[in-house]
């Protein structure tokens, strides 16, 4: 059974649909992505499965019980690390844990065993002492993840947790992270970075205006994906750009020798991305130039979601 379950989630503000008919589940041990663009829905999804705000449909379910808004009894199941910090500069950094501690129920020897062991996890030890207002802002974002994993929560909900990070705290962040999931509790990270979507997480979710368009590991995702392809022939200089405007991009790379870059184009169906790139054969061929590589670059999810939305994911 998984941890997590969601179906047909949904609300709207003013009208304006932000998350629709959303569906997925999240196992233990598992990191699930939402990936998708600013405004998408994800913190809005993310605050309903945190039982924060009410959705107008659909139903949560966490460990078979109802979901959502949760008897206090029930709220130690999760833990959410919300994307605005959301800790108190003027206090340490142990002094945040053992107030977020107190606040879950935590006392006396099992809390400071509790803050004890989140400062080891997220690597603050040192600097737990000082006021937080004097940490850096990759420390205060590994703080802002601590506080929500002191009471030992079975889903943790992480929004954007390495937004204006250095790089060595991300990747300190989303090895903590996967940590976290190996121990055995599930997690559910928003980001807008691609890369990080495709390295920590084993499935993603790709959304977009509230919907999901895509849902998978990230690898089955980019294989059912194309990329763009480039051919690098060598012809006559005079005809290949007119013969194949509208059609492929032409660049000379030498004496004779071209570089065509047949792109996919944003909604195109792959049937007629196809029939385009056998014309570019046809006129190649017609041109008499001679294919000397074909090519495939390295697909990514960026690229996957211009595939998708015509649109990048930092527009
Ligand atoms: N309380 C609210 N009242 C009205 N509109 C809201 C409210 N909260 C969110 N929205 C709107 O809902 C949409 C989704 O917002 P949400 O914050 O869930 O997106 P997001 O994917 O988390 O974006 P980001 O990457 O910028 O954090 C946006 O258009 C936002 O303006
Ligand atoms: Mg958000």
């Amino acid at each position: 059974m998984p941890l997590l379950e969601v179906s047909h989630l949904k609300k709207s503000y003013g009208g304006k649909v932000v998350v629709d008919d959303l569906a997925f589940s999240v196992d233990q041990g598992e990191i699930f992505g939402l990936l998708g663009p600013n405004g998408a829905g994800k913190s809005t999804a993310m605050m309903m499965i945190a039982g924060l705000h009410l959705p107008d449909a659909g139903e949560i379910r966490i460990d078979g019980e109802p979901g959502g808004v949760m008897p206090p009894s029930r709220k130690h199941v999760l833990g959410l690390v919300p994307q605005e910090l959301a800790i108190y500069p003027d206090l340490s950094g142990r002094e945040n844990l053992e107030f977020f501690g107190e606040i879950y129920g935590l006392r006396s020897a099992r809390l400071q065993e509790r803050v004890n062991h989140v400062l080891d996890q997220i690597e603050l030890n040192e600097h737990a002492g000082r006021p937080v207002r004097t940490f850096s802002g990759g420390m205060k974002r590994r703080l802002n993840f601590g506080a929500g994993l002191l009471h030992e929560p079975q889903l943790v909900i992480l929004d954007e947790p390495t937004v204006g990070v250095d790089p060595q705290s991300r990747s300190h962040l989303l090895k903590s992270v996967r940590r976290l999931a190996d121990s055995g509790v599930a997690v559910i990270f928003a980001t807008h970075y691609m890369e990080e979507a495709q390295e920590l997480c084993d499935r993603v979710a790709i959304i977009d205006h509230g919907r999901m368009l895509k849902c998978g590991p990230p690898q089955e995702l980019l294989d059912a994906a194309h990329a763009n392809v480039h051919l690098r022939v060598h012809a006559e200089p005079d005809h290949l750009g007119d013969a194949l405007r509208g059609v492929a991009e032409v660049e000379t790379t030498g004496d004779h020798e071209f570089l065509v870059t047949v792109k996919r184009d944003g909604r195109e169906q792959p049937q007629a991305f196809d029939k385009r790139l056998a014309g570019v054969f046809e006129r190649l061929a017609a041109n008499r130039a001679e294919l000397e590589s074909i090519e495939t670059r390295e697909r990514n999810l960026e690229q996957l979601f211009l595939d998708l939305t015509g649109r990048s994911l930092r527009e």
